[in-house]
């Protein structure tokens, strides 16, 4: 198995983190390779929680190296202050993390003009971003004039490229209307800063491209981690409400520099019903007691801004469109302990769209936006199942509601997770996914 993939299907938060933390394990590599401090990926076992942002979910196995590549836009503060926090529960961190020098920098310019811009209504909305300055990075990223690299930390005339963006952005944030911010942004501070990173990231940064295709050539065996979910990706997602990568699988090979060859196995994680954050059109949103119940019972806030997650039913139109362009070939479904609580589920298995009956996931927010959700009703299996460990000990109701939810998105059921822990996550048998981890086990 040289490399496998974790991708979200949905919006964001479907517990890919979870799940890398349980494969990680099988595998030698973790890689994060696109988003940044957006993420909030959590790890949970016993009292145990831990909230990544920027480090890989592999980072709690030391024998398990992790890796942040070029495509990843990175702070380099919340990524210091994470490493600190990791380090503050006994754990050593940078034993097995390694950071390419190619990735680039989120400065405070852009979580000043992330700041500006979100207050814009875009096609009727507001965004809502994380005001974690990823757009206004990538965008200086594909620009070039403004942009700064980890390997500036390490090589670049960081006084000098410090003070010329300084000038430019002062007179941007004055021109959209943020001349109130431009006064935060003072060079001498940012120098210092910068100064500090260097000393603390400097040993970690090196060439991940390289380190991960001899890695390939050794037989080693990587994990990618994907960050949002697909229907955020920048070119495939419900734009312009979407981040500013490509978070469907689609991203894997530009971000982490894997070329497409080596992936085995791409694995799509989705949960038993829908979430967002932030604006833009979501069909099977409840803004009603079953929808608050949702939040309530699956706890479903922010893990990077806490905000309250928008929630609703599972979408299968919506999934199957991210299974096929992620290129999925099997599917982990996660929360079905929520749904636990409901006499009956419902699941959305085509829309209709000014009268018409459609099964494919329109390009145009603004058509989504007028997508009435059309439902199939199944029954709940009212059973606790935060105990159930094993495939055959699920209740047979939710047994029938996985068939017709595989059935739909036209992929098998791997992997099912029955609340946060680690020890809550059942593997179906005999299925591809169950292969290569034992034979990865085998040949470790
Ligand atoms: P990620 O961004 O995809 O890694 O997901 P998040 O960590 O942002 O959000 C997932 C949340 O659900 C976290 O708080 C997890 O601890 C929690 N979680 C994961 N799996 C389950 C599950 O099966 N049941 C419940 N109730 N919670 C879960
Ligand atoms: P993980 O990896 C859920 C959403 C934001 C906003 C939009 C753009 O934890 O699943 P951005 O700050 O990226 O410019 O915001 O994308 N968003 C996420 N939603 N989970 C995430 O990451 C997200 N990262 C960004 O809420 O709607
Ligand atoms: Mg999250």
């Amino acid at each position: 198995m040289p490399a496998s993939c974790v991708i979200g299907l949905q919006w964001g938060d479907e517990a890919k983190g979870k799940l890398v933390d349980i494969l990680a394990p099988q595998h030698d590599v973790v890689v994060r390779y696109q988003g940044g401090a957006n993420a909030g990926h959590t790890v949970v076992f016993g009292d145990q929680v831990y909230k990544l942002h920027h480090v890989p979910s592999g980072i709690l196995h030391p024998g398990v190296m992790n890796v942040i590549t070029p495509g990843v836009v990175i702070e380099p503060d919340t990524l210091i202050r994470e490493l600190t926090g990791l380090e503050s529960r006994g754990n050593a961190p940078r034993r097995n993390l390694m950071i390419s020098e190619r990735a680039h920098m989120v400065m405070p310019w852009h979580i000043l003009e992330d700041q500006v811009l979100n207050k814009q209504v875009v096609a009727g909305e507001n965004i809502g971003t994380t005001l974690r300055g990823i757009g206004p990075c990538y965008r200086d990223k594909v620009g070039r004039t403004f942009a700064m690299r980890m390997t500036d930390l390490v090589r670049g005339n960081l006084r000098n490229r410090i003070d010329e963006i300084v000038a430019a952005k002062r007179n941007w944030l004055v021109g959209l209307g943020g001349g109130e911010l431009a006064g935060q942004l003072d060079a001498d501070g940012i120098y210092a800063m910068a100064s500090r990173w260097s000393e603390t990231l400097g040993p970690l940064i090196g060439d991940t491209t390289n380190f991960l295709l001899d890695s390939l050539d050794d037989n080693k065996k990587l994990l990618l981690e994907g960050a949002q979910g697909s229907l955020l990706d920048i070119d495939h997602g419900t734009y312009p409400f979407v981040t500013s990568s490509n978070s469907s699988g689609v991203g894997v090979s530009a971000g982490s520099g894997v070329p497409g060859r080596w992936i085995e196995h791409v694995i799509g994680v989705a949960k038993a019903y829908t979430t967002r954050v932030g604006g833009g059109p979501f069909p099977t949103e409840l803004n009603n007691e079953q929808g608050n119940k949702i939040r309530e019972i699956g706890r479903e806030y922010g893990t990077t801004t806490g905000r309250p997650r928008r929630c609703g039913w599972f979408d299968a139109v919506a999934v199957r469109y991210t299974t096929r362009l992620s290129g999925i070939h099997g599917l982990s479904l996660m929360m079905l302990d929520v749904l636990s609580h409901f006499d009956t589920i419902e699941v959305c298995v085509a829309y209709e769209l000014d009268g018409k009956r459609i099964t494919n996931f329109p390009a145009e927010a603004d058509e989504l936006r007028r997508c009435q959700p059309i439902y199939e009703t199944v029954e709940g299996w009212k059973v606790d199942v935060t105990g159930v460990r094993r495939w055959r000990d699920l209740p047979s109701q939710l047994l029938k509601y996985l068939d017709f939810i595989s059935e739909l998105i036209g992929v098998p059921i791997e992997v099912v997770s029955v609340g946060p822990d680690r020890a809550q996550t059942i593997f179906a048998n005999s299925t591809k996914l169950s292969k290569l981890l034992r034979a990865g086990q085998a040949g470790k």
